[in-house]
């Protein structure tokens, strides 16, 4: 099947994209050579003066195909540096060919998909608010191996170029005609086309900056002498742009994601020699990042693994498709009036519910602060504020909230309160939907759901649906099933997660269940480096550098020491803990200090007035600093392992069921570090002998939590990690 067609039209070649083998177009073994095929035709069909590239898809060209980057990247360099010269000669020559190409972009725009883009003469974009433009490789650990490097700051100048590229920014039509990425908006598809035809008449022979006309041969050729726009690398600009830059990078991905300081060195070599050069140079980094197992792991885990779990990879598949359209909320604090906005916004008719209209009110109102900053933001159409906040309506009194087709408790975390809204509210329940009754959710954070669906009528309908906070901003709902709780149930669960885009992960009921439980490991590691004597700051640092979003110290403050106290407190109660159990001593201290954490100002750090966090001086009476230090990559070591046995751990245990819903949920959960792949690849990326050999040796040296399990151990000698375990990677889209 053609995945591109050729039509000629009034001496103008059309190139059009519409891949059949797959859902979006994307260059990959098959395209390729096809696009190729088909300027290849025009360049020598006299009678066509010009090129104009577009697609028959809603999308222009979404990117490079990550599975043949994936299938490329533990083979030989060689073969990668095959995919990137490959797009470089075929780009390259639709510049230089002596007729005019156009781009005329219809929708999105992203990576190797907009790198045709900027080898083309002139770009026109279509005015649709969906198109995204950017070169989005950084955030899969890659970097645009097709020119992109080279062409965009050659086009914008060099500081603007690395701030989009470095970040993979997508912009939005305005926004890429704003910064110059391209050159003009069309205001429908006819005037799109028209818009092409007249660049291509009124530009015969374009000849791009970089480029000249070799006076002997008559031939575009690269010009050695381009000056960039803004400035060279040499100029004042230059030199503050690479070293300021390179500082700001190093400290953001703290060496771990090596993509973003790669751009820098391709921008940094390829714009001191001629584009044909440049190329060459930045097909060699690419390479390296390419080959990198960061990029693999950010490709699998983070797109092809995340699309995945939004397709539905654990939802049951004998269920057919169910829609939740009225949703039922109980409690309208924090997580309550959080839940209540992202239903309200994904069109979902809400019934918040409190103990008086006050309250519940008050919850509506977090959702108006939140579409009045969108708002002023431009992240919002004003038009659509009045019929989000319509679709809310806060009550105290349940009978509104008869037909919901899904109740989710949101109230203060107390089993018996808990209990009793559920006996309150389940009745209300739709019963004669087409697609089966209505589900009871449980947004607890650490009751297990089995003992919360007694209070049920119908336990099969109750699910755990753990939400994070900040609701809108965290993209993962843990979804617990309770002993009963039946595959209909959590098809409806599933279906209402996706229908508000957010990530699904399903785990068994368990203390903690998984996200909590590894969490807590390493807030805990982080207070028995104290224990040992261990620097603060050096902890903290190994924290970060070990690429956690923040300090194991700083995030129990976050969390609280008070509640650590308490979950502790409680698991020890239940004989699931040690009374000598280092987190709860130390949590059981400071609580005694009155140092609860940030909500209280004092904790392991203190929070001056307007000012910034320190830690707190006291912290050294309470445990002393001894004077042998461990190496910064002992305590990142600690507080890694101890996350990823854990996860291990509930792997094993089934409380985790799947490598995916473990690696994604540590991701998007806790901010285990995603260069790693998620706290189950972790294993992987170190390599099966070196962790256990590692966890054996930390579990010598600090204590048997860093023990190997004996499938672990089995594992190593078979010389097999998880990696065996992951399903091939699906489709890209
Ligand atoms: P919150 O204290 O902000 O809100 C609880 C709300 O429930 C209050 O507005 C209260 O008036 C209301 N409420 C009490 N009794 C009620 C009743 N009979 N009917 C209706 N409403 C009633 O608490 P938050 O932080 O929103 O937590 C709620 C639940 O979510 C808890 O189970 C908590 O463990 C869980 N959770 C909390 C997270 C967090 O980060 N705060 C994260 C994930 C889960």
């Amino acid at each position: 099947m053609p995945e591109i067609q050729y039509t000629v039209d009034r001496d103008v070649a059309l190139i059009t994209w519409n891949m059949s083998s797959s859902p979006m177009n994307v260059l990959n073994d098959l395209s390729i050579p096809q696009f190729e095929e088909a300027l290849q035709q025009a360049y020598a069909d006299e009678t066509v003066k010009g090129i104009i590239v577009t697609s028959a898809k809603p999308e222009f060209v979404a990117g490079a195909d990550l599975k043949m980057i994936l299938r490329n990247n533990d083979k030989e360099p060689a073969e990668m540096l095959k995919v990137s010269a490959e797009l470089n000669r075929i780009f390259r020559q639709m510049e230089v060919c002596g007729k005019p190409v156009v781009a005329a972009i219809n929708g999105t725009a992203l990576g190797g998909g907009y790198e045709i883009c900027l080898a083309t003469h002139y770009r026109v974009a279509l005015d649709n608010p969906k198109t995204q433009i950017g070169l989005v490789e950084v955030t899969i650990g890659l970097l645009p191996g097709a020119g992109g490097t080279q062409r965009l700051p050659r086009m914008i100048g060099m500081q603007a170029a690395l701030m989009l590229i470095t970040e993979g920014k997508k912009l939005g039509v305005q926004e890429a005609k704003a910064q110059g990425l391209i050159d003009d908006i069309a205001p429908t598809p006819e005037a799109m086309m028209e818009m092409a035809r007249a660049y291509i008449a009124a530009n015969p022979t374009p000849v791009k900056p970089w480029d000249q006309i070799d006076k002997k041969t008559g031939k575009i050729v690269a010009r050695d002498n381009f000056k960039v726009p803004g400035g060279n690398v040499q100029s004042p600009v230059g030199a503050q742009i690479f070293t300021a830059g390179t500082a700001m990078l190093m400290d953001k991905t703290r060496g771990n994601y090596p993509a973003p300081l790669e751009i820098m060195a391709c921008v940094y070599e390829g714009l001191q020699v001629n584009i044909d050069r440049a190329l060459v140079i930045e097909a060699r980094h690419f390479v390296k990042v390419a080959t990198s197992k960061v990029a693999k792991n950010l490709i699998g885990t983070m797109f092809l693994g995340m699309n995945e779990a939004n397709k539905g990879a654990s939802r049951p598949k004998n269920i057919p498709k169910t829609d939740v359209r009225k949703v039922g909320i109980l409690g309208a604090g924090m997580m309550g009036a959080g839940i209540a906005y992202v239903s309200a916004q994904a069109g979902i008719e809400v019934v918040l519910k409190d103990v008086s209209l006050e309250a519940a009110e008050k919850g509506k109102e977090y959702s108006r602060g939140i579409l009045k900053k969108g708002v002023e933001r431009g992240k919002v159409d004003p038009l659509q504020v009045d019929s989000i906040l319509d679709r809310i309506k806060p009550t105290a009194d349940y009978a509104d909230m008869q037909g919901c087709d899904l109740i989710i408790e949101a109230v203060f975390e107390n089993r018996e309160l808990k209990a009793q809204v559920t006996r309150e509210a389940e009745p209300m329940l739709a019963q004669d939907n087409p697609t089966g009754p209505g589900v009871f959710g449980s947004n607890t954070s650490t009751l297990p759901i089995s003992g919360l669906a007694e209070a049920a009528a119908k336990p099969e309908n109750f699910i755990g649906i753990h939400f994070f906070s900040p609701v809108d901003k965290m993209m993962l709902v843990e979804i617990i099933m309770g002993k009963q709780t039946s595959d209909y149930a959590l098809a409806v669960a599933i279906d209402y997660t996706r229908k508000i885009r957010k990530t699904p992960i399903v785990v068994n009921d368990s203390r903690g269940f998984y996200t909590s439980r590894c969490f807590g490991t390493y807030s805990a590691e982080g207070m028995e480096l104290l224990k040992d004597g261990v620097s603060p700051i050096l902890i903290e640092n190994g924290g970060k550098d070990a690429g956690m979003p923040v300090g194991p110290l700083a995030v129990t403050d976050e969390v609280a020491l008070d509640l650590v106290y308490k979950i502790s407190g409680q698991s020890i109660k239940d004989g699931a803990l040690s009374e000598t159990d280092t987190s709860y001593q130390v949590a059981r201290q400071f609580v005694e200090l009155g140092r609860l954490g940030k909500k209280a100002k004092a904790g392991f750090y203190d929070y001056p007035e307007g000012a910034a966090k320190i830690l707190w001086p006291g912290l050294a009476q309470i445990f002393p600093v001894s004077e042998a230090q461990p190496t910064i990559d002992e305590v990142k070591t600690r507080l890694l392992y101890r996350q990823a046995i854990e996860a291990v751990r509930c792997f094993e245990e089934g409380v985790v069921r799947t490598k995916l819903d473990a690696d994604l949920g540590s991701i998007l959960a806790w901010g285990f570090p995603a260069y790693t792949g998620g706290a189950l690849s972790f294993v992987d990326f170190v390599g099966i002998e070196t962790f256990v050999e590692t966890a054996d040796r930390l579990a010598d040296t600090y204590g048997e939590r860093f023990r190997p399990t004996d499938t672990l151990r089995a594992m190593a000698t078979r010389g097999e990690g998880f990696a065996k375990m992951a399903k091939p990677a699906p489709a890209v889209g």
